[in-house]
């Protein structure tokens, strides 16, 4: 076997799988304020941006060539209902069309996160109210606010949306109201497989959306659960979704394998916040090599049957490959 690896030139001849700068998407997480960019304390190097700055990330990240942006919004106000979320002045619609004014969006897919937890008061990702035994998240009355975000975001600009909230329908509740508003050419990238996982804990100090009571364990996914995420993945390709993606990815390889020998839509994969700053916690420490270990987890990624990964490392990865 050692003949084959005897030089880089030999080693990059038969190397099965690559990741190029255009396979990345890089999340942005949209603010209120001109010329803000602030440190989020658990994801070094990340920061929630105002549309101004978000512009000048979209410049940089379309000179680096990656293949597109991931918008998330912290409202200026939340509210019970999340009516933030489909505001035509929303945080992220204006980023949106300020990104669309640019010329960097020539080069980049545009996608939207579509959920409420950003934009609630209590920071669920649906409708939440009381029953007998406590609270619930109302599946089928979130369906309709759901499916105003996504048409609204996609006016805005969105050239895809992507439903992370895990509502059962929304799929097809979005595609119904994105075609009635002449949106028939946007396509929905549904967090198909999303799983409830404790590597999201960085991410709910960017956007500012931790559940203020209970936890999102009645509509995301045990982590325990492969054949489930299957049924999930076949459920939203039937209510009209055009890709799906993966979330976690590196502690869930497996089902990214699984969905890739089962479906041939395009898959993502998400490394979310926790699988970041758990390597940049390492780095700092020194006890990882950070430019090797940040291609090795992208390229397990893809290996695993993700045709693209939205990460924070894209910028980073980027200039690495470039
Ligand atoms: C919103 C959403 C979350 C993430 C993406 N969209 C948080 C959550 O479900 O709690 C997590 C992304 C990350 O951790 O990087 N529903």
């Amino acid at each position: 076997m050692r003949r084959l690896r005897r030089s880089e030139a030999m080693r990059a001849l038969v190397r099965e799988t690559s990741v190029e700068p255009g396979d990345l998407i890089y999340p942005l997480f949209i603010c209120p304020g001109e010329g803000v960019r602030r440190a989020i304390g658990s994801m070094p190097g990340v920061f929630n941006l105002s549309v101004d700055e978000a512009v000048r990330e979209a410049e940089e990240a379309a000179q680096l060539g990656l293949g597109g942006l991931l918008l998330f919004g912290l409202p200026e106000a939340k509210d019970e209902q999340g009516t933030g979320a489909w505001d035509e002045s929303g945080i992220v619609q204006q980023a949106l069309r300020a990104l669309k004014n640019s010329a960097a969006s020539k080069k980049l897919v545009l996608i939207a996160d579509v959920c409420l937890c950003e934009y609630t008061s209590h920071g669920h990702c649906g409708k939440v109210i009381e029953t007998a035994d406590g609270w619930t998240v109302d599946n089928d009355p979130s369906l309709a606010l759901l499916a105003r975000t996504a048409a609204s975001l996609a006016k805005a600009g969105a050239d895809v949306v992507a439903p992370s909230d895990m509502m059962d329908g929304r799929v097809a509740a979005i595609r119904l109201a994105l075609d009635k508003d002449g949106l028939n050419d946007t396509p929905i990238l549904s967090y198909a497989s999303k799983f409830a996982s404790a590597f999201y804990g960085p991410f709910r100090e960017a956007a500012d959306s931790a559940p203020q009571f209970g936890d999102r364990k009645t509509y995301q996914m045990d982590g325990a659960n492969l054949r489930e995420a299957m049924r999930e993945i076949d459920l939203d390709l039937e209510e009209g979704a055009d890709m799906i993606l993966m979330k976690p990815a590196m502690p869930y390889l497996d089902v990214i394998l699984a969905a890739r020998e089962r479906v041939d839509v395009p898959i993502g994969a998400y490394q979310v916040s926790g699988e970041y700053s758990m390597l940049q916690a390492a780095f700092e420490k020194g006890w990882l090599d950070r430019d090797r270990a940040t291609l090795e987890s992208l390229t397990s990624i893809r290996r695993a049957g993700a045709d693209f990964i939205v990460t924070y490392f894209a910028k980073d990865a980027a200039k690495l490959l470039g």
